[in-house]
């Protein structure tokens, strides 16, 4: 292992030496030689003293002097990422550092880089290190001063983090601007902007009547598409008043937007810097899912002003203090703009299709991660979703009022500091009153518990037992296990399907609140095995467990079909009515799997079949069934999530499956599906504005989800209505739906109507990056035999670059990552082809290069074929010289080479 790819370890923390408590920056900009000039107010933090420690990469050093007087090169080392200064003052002392950067040869997008020629930074986790020497860890706070000076016509826009205080002309054709940020920040929140960028401006008026001015930068094509986001930041800063008290603290809020980006957004304070796909949308070039997404970023870079800002972490394996807590946050944000039930769903889909397996990969680590090698590895799903589960586990364990109490303490008790997820847990524990000792291990412990359950009905006494046992599976590093404190939400049903009061064996009838009061209960297990009894009941119930999906575990018990058919119909629980709809769809995917000659049992048609009935009639009628939350049932279990539950996946026989299934649904229910689908078809750009609303947004999903059930069993007909839909509609949501499904049609059925669409969409939408994207993620998904040579075809269209990360995710990264059959194909030529891309990318942008590299990782999960294709491509990685950081502990993980 060479010097860069040193681990880093927990238990390893020690405060830092000196602290920095100003900094002054002026950053003058040039393309390619941009000269940077700090100085900072260091003071010593512990009594020790001892050498000063500065971050630096990738950077050339120009001057080092203390209290203004230079030093020479015996009085300072400087490599290997580090500026040492062996005997600083004793007293506090100013270090002056000069340095020159190469921001257009910045192509890792980490520091300060060029994209679309305006110039922007990326410092978190440690790309400050990049940009100046400085000890870039985020419990040193300092306060920020930054001077931009750039070209007057090239940049006529310079900003950096907090309010303006100054700025003027230089005589040479140049300009600058002073920003002073009076909060105190770690390194990572760092921010500059340059460029020709036009602004769209907003107010908003805090609680306490302070006027906020609200800046939107975009380049100037694009002005045309900032008004959902100005929206969605409005309505969460807002929303962060009322729920959780929190009020901006600055004079202006800015927002950037970028078309080079590595990841969703960054919440620099005062000036977040956000990939475009989250800012810019029209209804002619975003879907509902774009639209959602971009209001669930805008609200989630906003909320980490108090969570990961004001208050922020005390090193890098505290990540999910702010980024849990904050996914939390937009989480139920998002849940009050709409359907609280299909939200659940939605984020439940994506903790089970990218944590669970995480959790049961290679890269299994704790919410709290115990060592890593590189940081930028380590913005996980685990550290995002689930350690939103935790959080949410203790608002359940508190109930609304005390959580917001607890949340209040945590504000007041460390505002300005930098914490641990420790410190949050404490917080919760003191204003809930209750001991969280035992619930602590779900930051330390990796893995995903199982519960088994079981049951018992005694109908003489009138009981029923339910006895659950816990334990999680071993993960890489961890083999022993401890019990979880778990909140496990059940309810039981009666044979009408209603809910049944709730009392346990030992509670007195007379403390028993109000029947309606007691339907959903929430046991605590903490022990391996718990045993609950509920008395009172006439006949055996059926059990809703796991209500609202109360922890992320997976749950055993043995439902009978019937049972879940009948939850699936009457749960007064929506989550659980649509898991019930999952657990039989993915029973039946994976028997049909394993026997290849099964047929769809009539019961499981009928069951479609009468959703299908329930699907409202009247497509304004909010009395009616949910479409959003229907389509959400109607939907079946991906192939990914299929794979997840097999021990070895069977990727060939899960899409046989899957599509045998599907086209089943729609031959058989073809006319309740047309019903369904004319009922909501809205028709074209004649149609008059667009509404955007979750419930109009909730029918367009239904429609197309029907329309794809259609288009597995197509005729003439099914053709033509989608063609019609693709030729007509005012929306991309509905477009792109169409567009899939045409080119999904075999050819003797649609002919080339998939492409001519495809050839139509790109003429129309050449131009529109996020537009194109699209384009290229359709192709790379597509199940076609052909697709991998048509992926290799598309890397050489003038349109696809290796610079821009969202185009490399929509062409590769959907390639690898969104077509298991493809991918995985038995020849190995996708893994070849993955592994090629992945040394092409590590020098340009290592931290793209390794998240690409996740769908090879979990090679130990296939036959013994494909294990081997897959571990030869990574030692064929691994064997390369100058690897980063990034990609060597990924492919070394998962070899299982980093032990001992
Ligand atoms: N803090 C950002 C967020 O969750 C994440 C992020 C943005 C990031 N850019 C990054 C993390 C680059 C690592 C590297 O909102
Ligand atoms: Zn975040």
């Amino acid at each position: 292992m060479t010097a860069q790819k040193k681990e880093t370890f927990l238990k390893e923390y020690t405060p830092p030496a000196y602290l920095v408590d100003r900094i002054d920056l002026r950053v003058e900009l040039d393309p390619r030689a941009t000269l940077v000039q700090s100085r900072l107010q260091c003071r010593a933090n512990t009594a020790a003293g001892g050498p000063l420690v500065l971050d630096g990469e990738r950077l050339q050093l120009l001057r080092v002097a203390i209290d203004g007087v230079d030093l020479g090169p015996e009085d300072y080392t400087f490599g290997n990422g580090q500026l040492v200064i062996p005997h600083p003052p004793a007293a506090p002392f100013e270090v002056a550092i000069h340095t020159r950067i190469d921001p257009e040869g910045n192509t890792a997008l980490e520091g300060l880089y060029r994209s679309s020629g305006n110039y922007c930074t990326q410092c978190e986790a440690e790309g400050f290190r990049t940009i100046t020497c400085f000890p870039d860890r985020p419990d040193v706070m300092s306060v920020f001063t930054t001077t931009v000076v750039g070209d007057r016509t090239a940049c006529p826009v310079l900003l950096a983090n907090g309010n303006c205080i100054d700025r003027g002309d230089l005589p040479d054709g140049r300009h600058w601007a002073t920003w002073h940020d009076p909060f105190p920040k770690p390194s990572y929140l760092f921010a500059l902007v340059a460029g020709d960028l036009v602004c769209l401006t907003d107010t908003f008026t805090t609680r306490s009547g302070r006027s906020i001015d609200l800046r939107i930068y975009i380049e100037p094509r694009n002005r045309d598409k900032c008004d959902h986001a100005m929206r969605a930041l409005k309505k969460a800063m807002r929303w962060d008043e009322e729920r959780f008290g929190r009020e901006y603290d600055l004079d202006t809020y800015m927002i950037v937007a970028v078309d080079d980006f590595n990841m969703g957004a960054m919440e620099n304070k005062g000036l977040n810097v956000f990939n475009s796909k989250y800012v810019l949308a029209l209804p002619e070039t975003a879907t509902d899912t774009d639209y959602e997404g971009i209001e669930a970023v805008i609200a989630h870079e906003y909320f980490h002003n108090w969570t990961g800002n004001r208050i922020t972490c005390r090193d890098w394996f505290q990540l999910s203090l702010k980024e849990g807590f904050t996914v939390y946050r937009d989480q139920e944000f998002s849940a009050d703009q709409g359907s609280r039930g299909v939200k659940r769903i939605e984020d439940v889909r994506l903790l089970r299709s990218r944590q669970f397996p995480e959790d049961a990969g290679p890269m299994a680590h704790p919410v709290r991660p115990d060592s890593y090698i590189e940081i930028n590895n380590f913005y996980t799903a685990t550290v995002y979703e689930k350690g939103a589960e935790l959080v949410r586990m203790q608002a359940g364990l508190l109930g609304p009022e005390r959580f917001r109490k607890g949340t209040d303490l945590y504000f007041e008790r460390f505002d300005g500091q930098a914490v641990t997820t420790d410190d949050f847990v404490a917080c919760m524990e003191q204003a809930g009153g209750l001991d969280l000792t035992q619930f602590r291990r779900w930051y330390a412990q990796a893995g995903t518990p199982v519960l088994e359950c079981a049951d018992h009905y005694d109908a003489d006494a009138g009981t029923y037992t339910l006895e659950i046992r816990q334990h999680t599976p071993a993960t890489p590093g961890q083999a022993d296990k401890q019990p979880l404190h778990i909140p496990f939400a059940v309810g039981l049903l009666d044979a009408q399907g209603r809910d049944l009061p709730l009392r346990l064996a030992g509670e007195s009838a007379a403390s028993e609140p109000t029947a309606a009061g007691v339907c959903t209960r929430m046991l605590e297990l903490r022990a391996p095995v718990e045993r609950f009894t509920f008395v009172g009941l006439a006949a055996r119930p059926v059990p809703s467990l796991l209500r609202g999906f109360s922890a992320p575990v997976r749950l055993r018990y043995p439902y009978s079909d019937a049972d879940l058919t009948f939850l699936m119909a009457h749960d007064s629980d929506g989550f659980n009515r649509w898991d019930a709809a999952q657990t039989l769809a993915q029973r039946l995917l994976l028997r049909m799997v394993e026997e290849e000659a099964l047929s769809v049992p009539d019961s499981f048609v009928e069951a479609f079949r009468q959703a299908l009935k329930e699907a409202p009639v009247d497509a304004s009628a909010d009395t009616q069934a949910d479409p959003a939350l229907l389509a959400e049932v109607l939907t079946l279990p991906s192939e990914g999530y299929l794979a997840d539950q097999m021990d070895c996946v069977d990727v060939d026989g899960i899409h046989r499956a899957r599509e045998t299934l599907a086209a089943t649904l729609g031959a058989l229910l073809r006319e309740d599906l047309l019903a369904v689908y004319e009922r909501h078809w809205q028709p074209g750009a004649e149609a008059g504005d667009y509404d955007l609303s979750p419930a109009a947004a909730g029918r367009r999903a239904l429609r197309n989800c029907v329309l794809g059930y259609l288009g597995q069993a197509p005729d003439a007909g099914i053709v033509a209505l989608a063609q019609r839909q693709f030729d007509t509609a005012n929306n991309m949501t509905d477009v792109i739906a169409a567009l899939r499904v045409l080119l999904e049609m075999p050819v003797d059925v649609a002919g080339d109507a998939g492409e001519r669409a495809l050839a139509a969409f790109y003429r129309r939408w050449s131009q529109e990056q996020l537009v194109l994207d699209k384009w290229f993620a359709l192709q790379a998904q597509s199940s076609r035999p052909d697709t991998l040579a048509r992926v290799k075809g598309l890397m050489k269209h003038p349109q696809f670059s290796l610079a821009n990360p969202n185009r490399v995710r929509a062409l590769i990264g959907a390639f690898a990552s969104g077509n298991p059959l493809r991918f995985h194909a038995e020849d190995g030529a996708g893994y070849g082809f993955l592994a090629d891309r992945i040394l092409e990318l590590d020098p340009l942008n290592p931290q793209i290069a390794a998240r690409l590299l996740h769908p090879m990782t979990r090679w130990r999960r296939y036959d013994p074929g494909r294990q081997a294709l897959m571990q030869r491509q990574l030692e064929r990685i691994l064997e390369v010289d100058g690897l980063s950081s990034d990609v060597y502990e990924v492919v070394s993980r998962s070899l299982g080479k980093d032990e001992g």
